[in-house]
């Protein structure tokens, strides 16, 4: 029997991972176990997003998200809904709504419905994700084209009337960087000018070997608390190929190539022992504001879950997370309990 991560990190902030169908599903007698022993809080990682839960313009799709509430709650894992306003994997009627009035209706009944739905049954809503540009700025998107910059505010507006007694996020990437932090903070102070409620700031945590920006996630712990809100970690993960195996650098004529894969026969130990010691230097900073931070969500259970194996080129062995494909524990797993 292994240590627990959320046993280890109890008194200090929730654990969580990104969940699909095939875990909830409990088809992998591994993955079965081992999920309620490490982690208390999950996130689905695909099923509650528009294209899946809204498919069409008069039909919603509950089943998988339905029984991801189920699965919670028979393992006493806290759901954190993801997401209700993206601009992603949105489904493609949405795309084709033309008239702004039309659109308002259909943004009006997505969070409503869902959100009423799963009121009183999920711990909290990443209520809008990646809205903003690396500059701070609002990202360009159907939302800003069709009900301009106030869609941030209505949509928190919106979730808090269908869901009195849910936690509300918002939630990006790179949010730690000067720039889009400074952005984030505008935004929030928007929303709280409003009267409307926010509860957190999610920092995906998206990161790369040997350059964890440290600092910078530091400062923004500090800011957005300065805030009122909690902060959260919230899809953890940190890539380990070489740059010019990442993605931007890769040319996409590449795709499916075996040079796309530097690590065929798994990750050499000196890089093992660098994912180990960025994982600690993350979680000891983590622990040094423990009382900034409510949870730290890894984006998957094991190597074999990354979406990192597919993005942004597909047809890649990715080593991201703490539990390998066999959902052994790595060195960094073990870097991670001995932090606590
Ligand atoms: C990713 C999932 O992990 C993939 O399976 C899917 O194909 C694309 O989306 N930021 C987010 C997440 O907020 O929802 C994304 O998840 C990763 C980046």
């Amino acid at each position: 029997q292994i240590p627990s991560l959320k046993d280890v990190y109890h008194n200090d902030f929730a654990i969580g991972t990104a969940l699909n169908a095939r875990q909830i599903e409990e088809k992998d007698p591994a993955a079965a176990l081992l999920i309620p022993q490490q982690f208390n809080m999950a996130t689905p990682e695909n099923i509650m997003k528009a294209e899946v839960i809204h498919p069409e313009w008069d039909r919603y799709d509950f089943d998988l998200a339905d029984k991801l509430i189920a699965y919670g709650k028979k393992h006493n894992i806290k759901i954190n809904g993801h997401t209700l306003i993206w601009h992603s994997q949105l489904p493609p009627f949405v795309h084709r709504i033309q008239r702004a009035d039309s659109f308002r209706l259909f943004f009006n009944d997505h969070i409503n419905t869902i959100a009423r739905r799963y009121s009183g049954k999920i711990y909290s809503w990443d209520v809008v994700n990646e809205a903003l540009n690396e500059d701070g700025s609002l990202r360009k998107s159907i939302f800003l084209d069709k009900m301009g910059e106030d869609y941030v505010t209505e949509a928190f507006r919106l979730a808090q009337a269908a869901s009195p007694g849910t936690a509300l996020y918002y939630n990006d990437y790179n949010n730690e960087q000067p720039a889009k932090r400074a952005g984030c903070i505008a935004m929030i102070k928007k929303i709280q000018a409003a009267g409307v409620r926010i509860d957190g700031v999610g920092i995906q945590g998206h990161w790369h070997l040997g350059k964890i920006p440290l600092k910078e996630i530091e400062e923004s712990i500090l800011a957005y608390a300065a805030l009122g809100l909690e902060v959260m970690i919230t899809e953890l993960d940190i890539e380990v190929l070489p740059r010019n195996f990442q993605g931007a650098d890769v040319n996409r004529r590449m795709r499916n190539d075996p040079s796309l894969n530097p690590y065929p026969t798994g990750l050499p130990d000196s890089i093992q022992q660098q994912l180990a010691s960025d994982y600690e230097a993350l979680f000891k900073l983590f622990l040094k504001h423990k009382d900034k931070i409510s949870r730290v969500t890894f984006w998957g259970v094991n190597d074999g879950q990354s979406w990192l194996n597919g993005w942004p080129v597909r047809g890649r062995t990715n080593y991201p997370l703490l539990f390998d494909r066999q959902f052994k524990p790595k060195p960094a797993f073990y870097s991670v309990i001995a932090a606590a």
